[in-house]
């Protein structure tokens, strides 16, 4: 390999060979399993999503039903988990809490019994079970109250949204929630996914490869750009002063939060998907002070770089309607954990189907023949 080989950030180079999602970044389709996720959005439920993309086809209605079971019984956590959430700070970012607590599924589960399919369906429902109620439960733990006993009687989404507030949403909370799922499940080789098959393929425990996802996950550039977005939202404040700040920003070399895409060229299909539902929680709950600001702030994004090809991505609407849905910003890098595990183990299977543990390269930069200088001499 020679030095014009090298990518910065790995940028076009191909990490590995997946039949699980597809995106066109110039014409901005993106697909799971080869069905658009527009109709996904349209027609499925985030644990059928969930189910096709790691089994590789849409379940019928017997296989759907068994998986659902399965995840509404392995919903509950141990009260030894809850136990240590409580010594957490109070302080403690949430994704932070939720990727130890991931970590810890692994103490009591992992047997890295890679071979056993039954192993992993168990490590597949335990952790989209899990997992939800892992966030919640920081969430009233960190307020000094007792996490909230997830529902048997409710779905998915409508079950964290239960655990989350105490009180049983409306349905079309419920379903924009779910459809949110969905739109986060899977998205290619991103930050994240790579940092799980990096994991998978040293042949850990699908816990470990869930917890090291998760921290990748929460970084500003990636996961965490959602609550940034909100942060900038209630900074701007007006529409009025829109203007003023994007201007303030680019002259100071700032990046503006939810624009701008490795991938996409063009506005990410996810978020032209979750701005109809912004509209419609606006429409139904009365219009939010921040969607105006957000419809002006892309505005003015799209008059001063949508020529570089920098446009509203997943991470600008999906903070908006979190906001909209009550969600603290805090807590919006975990909400897009809990979609996203879906694709980090569909991935984290598809290692497994063909592994060779990645060993990239590196270029050396650094300096050869140096002498040791004993320490009294320095
Ligand atoms: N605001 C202003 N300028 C931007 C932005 C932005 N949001 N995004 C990219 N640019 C500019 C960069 O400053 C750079 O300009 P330069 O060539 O003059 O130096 C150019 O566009 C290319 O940027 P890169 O950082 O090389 O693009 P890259 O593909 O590496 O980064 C990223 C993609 C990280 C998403 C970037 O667009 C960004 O920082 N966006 C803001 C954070 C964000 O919204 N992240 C969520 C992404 S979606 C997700 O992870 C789920």
């Amino acid at each position: 390999m020679t030095t014009c080989d090298y990518e910065s950030g790995l940028d076009g180079i191909p990490a590995a060979q997946s039949r699980i999602s597809y995106v066109d970044g110039q014409t901005g389709e993106l697909e799971y399993r080869g069905i658009s996720i527009a109709e996904l959005a349209e027609k499925s439920s985030f644990l059928e999503t969930a189910f096709l993309l790691i089994w590789g086809y849409l379940p019928n209605p017997e296989d759907l039903a068994a998986f659902e079971y399965e995840v509404i019984h392995h919903r509950r956590i141990k009260y030894r988990l809850v136990d240590m959430m409580k010594c957490f700070p109070e302080s403690g970012h949430p994704l932070d809490a939720l990727q130890a607590a991931v970590a810890a599924l692994g103490l009591y589960h992992s047997r890295r019994a890679l071979n056993d399919p039954a192993y992993i369906r168990r490590a597949v429902v335990r952790l989209l079970a899990k997992i939800p109620t892992a966030v919640a439960a920081f969430e009233h733990i960190r307020k000094g109250n007792d996490p909230v006993r997830p529902r048997d009687d409710l779905n998915y989404a409508a079950n964290f949204l239960y655990m989350l507030k105490e009180q049983e949403p409306e349905p079309l909370q419920a379903r924009i929630f779910d459809l949110c799922l969905i739109l986060h499940a899977e998205h290619t080789m991103n930050a994240s996914t790579f940092s799980a098959r990096v994991t998978a393929s040293t042949l850990n425990d699908p816990y470990a490869v869930v917890a090291s996802a998760t921290g990748t996950l929460g970084g500003r550039l990636h996961g965490g750009a959602n609550e940034e977005v909100v942060h900038m939202l209630t900074e701007i404040g007006s529409v009025e002063n829109v203007q003023p700040y994007l201007d303030l920003q680019l002259a100071e070399g700032n990046r503006i939060m939810g624009f701008g895409h490795r991938i996409y060229k063009v506005k990410d299909p996810r978020a032209k998907i979750l701005q109809g539902l912004a509209e419609q929680l606006s429409e139904k709950y009365g219009c939010d002070r921040y969607y105006g600001i957000a419809l002006a702030l892309e505005q003015a994004v799209e008059d001063r770089l949508g020529d570089r090809q920098i446009h509203a991505n997943v991470e600008f609407y999906s903070g908006l309607i979190f906001r909209q849905l009550g969600f603290p910003a805090d807590l919006f890098s975990s909400i897009f954990a809990i979609a996203r595990v879906a694709g980090w183990l569909a991935h984290w299977k598809e290692q497994l189907e063909a592994n060779r543990i990645y060993r990239p390269s590196q270029i050396y930069t650094g300096d050869h023949d140096q002498a040791y200088i004993p320490i009294a001499e320095r």
